[in-house]
């Protein structure tokens, strides 16, 4: 019996990561370590919530005596780390919280880690999930690859840059077995609808404006979730220790071209008229610093380990529509309470 503490596993991309890990391996105890900021929610996990190989811990990962006490209760055999503060819009607007969690944070389950496996690190893993984001941003050619120097330009960026070169110092100075993993934008069910694709499909659908940053002519490379999820649990058994692996879908898309094409699938599946949809797009301030271009390179870890992602876009894409207007109840209740009072503060003054 394998025992993995994964952190952050009530936000979007954990929640995923845990559901597959819990169904995938009956054999494994997976502890969901998370502090159900506003971006972490239980609702994420109804289905496994009983699985008796699964258990939620509430716990802050900025706590380092906290972190010490669950890792001395759990003895676990590896961690998995996505929590984070993970939205680059209130990044700018309040930088600090990023260097708590993401910074301070990591750090305090590197010394957990560290101290409860002492020199019994056999067997013992601790894999740090990170963004394309910490290369910066590119021209109109090229790609990310493992060995692009780091660039970060956004306080979220600068934070997840320092965290993965503290799981880097402490693989090379102590001998932590580490593995890091830098994945591009993702997309899919359970998003915190502060992020474009699940924020844009609820404006949409309630006949909102859709606040285009600039010309709308960013570029992301966009990943399903579920393969983003796939991913790692190949990379957590099969990865090389020490090393780094780029996550992505070779799938770029300008930002309007992408919400034109949510704008059309929702005119359909709401039997508007074509182009009403549409009419919403209001083009507002750019956001601050805002990085030009994400493209990865995936193709170590497609050689390597054999990942391929498994969905096509426009198939993901309806999908996650589906899910969102499926999904009425975890709307109301992730939009209720602060939600309004975020979106009024942010989006004021563009
Ligand atoms: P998210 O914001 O949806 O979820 C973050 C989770 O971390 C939440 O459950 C939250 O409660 C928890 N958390 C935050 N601060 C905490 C703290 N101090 N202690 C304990 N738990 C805390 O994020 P996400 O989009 O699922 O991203 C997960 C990870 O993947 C992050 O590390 C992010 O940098 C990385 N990542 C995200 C994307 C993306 O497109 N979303 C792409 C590449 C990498
Ligand atoms: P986002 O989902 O915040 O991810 P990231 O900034 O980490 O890539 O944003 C994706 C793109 O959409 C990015 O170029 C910014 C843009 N965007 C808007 O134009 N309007 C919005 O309201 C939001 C949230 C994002």
């Amino acid at each position: 019996m394998k025992t993995i503490i994964i952190t952050g596993g009530a936000g979007f991309i954990g929640s995923h990561l845990i559901r597959l890990f819990v169904n995938k391996y009956p054999d494994y105890k997976i502890i969901n370590l998370d502090k159900l900021t506003y971006a972490g929610n239980l609702a994420n996990l109804k289905d496994v919530e009983k699985m008796p190989n699964y258990e939620f811990v509430k716990a802050d990962i900025v706590d380092a005596d906290h972190m010490f006490e669950i890792f001395d209760k759990y003895q676990p055999d590896g961690v998995i780390h996505l929590a984070a503060e993970s939205h680059v819009d209130r990044s700018i607007a309040n930088p600090n919280e990023f260097i708590f969690t993401n910074i301070v944070g990591t750090t305090n389950l590197l010394n957990a880690a560290r101290k409860t496996w002492g020199d019994k690190l056999d067997d013992k893993l601790f894999y740090h999930v990170s963004t394309d984001e910490v290369y910066g941003s590119l021209g109109e050619t090229g790609f990310f690859v493992e060995t692009t120097a780091y660039d970060p330009r956004s306080p979220y960026s600068a934070s997840k840059a320092s965290s993965d070169h503290l799981v880097r110092a402490y693989g090379h100075t102590f001998g932590l077995p580490s593995v890091i993993s830098n994945c591009s934008n993702n997309y899919g069910s359970y998003q915190f609808p502060e992020k474009l694709l699940p924020l844009f499909i609820n404006n949409i659908r309630n006949k909102k404006a859709l606040p285009v940053y600039g010309k709308g002519e960013n570029i992301r490379d966009w990943l399903w979730v579920e393969d983003h999820a796939r991913a790692i649990d190949v990379i957590y058994h099969q990865g090389k220790v020490g090393d780094t692996y780029n996550i992505g879908g070779h799938n770029e898309w300008t930002n309007i071209d992408l919400i034109k094409l949510m704008c059309k699938i929702m005119d359909s599946k709401l039997n508007r008229k074509e182009g009403e949809s549409e009419q919403l797009i209001t083009y507002v301030k750019d956001r601050a610093g805002h990085d030009m271009r994400y493209a990865i390179d995936s193709s170590k870890l497609q050689d390597e380990l054999g990942w391929t992602p498994s969905l096509q876009f426009e198939e993901g894409l309806e999908k996650t529509i589906d899910w969102y207007l499926e999904s009425d109840e975890w709307m109301n209740e992730v939009t209720s309470g602060d939600y309004q009072k975020y979106y009024d503060e942010m989006y004021k003054n563009r």
